[in-house]
């Protein structure tokens, strides 16, 4: 943890999660312990951690065109596991990832 942390808060399930300037994404949420979150690639060649930015900078690295089209970059969809925070993020999750961030809502 240091001060150049920023915040991440996710919409569908109201919980917010730090996210240092080195981790990406995806990596600050496998953190949350939530059960079942499909952890693929982490090289942004299989699509299964695709979110949709609402709020915020992010830098984003390489990703594959297959997985997210012009239309979904254009529309703020990202590949969480090659993108890192710049700022306080809000994000939406979508997509098989989006089915393991809700869970805990169904189970609590
Ligand atoms: S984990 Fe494969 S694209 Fe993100």
């Amino acid at each position: 943890m240091n001060n150049n942390n920023h915040d991440i808060f996710i919409t569908d399930t109201g919980e917010t999660y730090s996210a240092s300037p080195e981790d990406t994404l995806l990596k600050g949420m496998e953190r949350l312990g939530r059960k079942g979150i499909p952890v693929g690639c982490r090289g942004g060649g299989c699509g299964v951690c695709k979110v949709r930015i609402l709020s915020g900078q992010v830098r984003k690295g390489r990703m594959s065109r297959d997985k997210l089209s012009e239309e979904e970059e254009a529309a703020g969809c990202v590949l969480a596991c090659r993108v890192w925070a710049e700022s306080d993020v809000t994000l939406a999750v979508i997509g098989q990832m989006g089915k393991a961030v809700r869970r805990k809502n169904v189970a609590s």
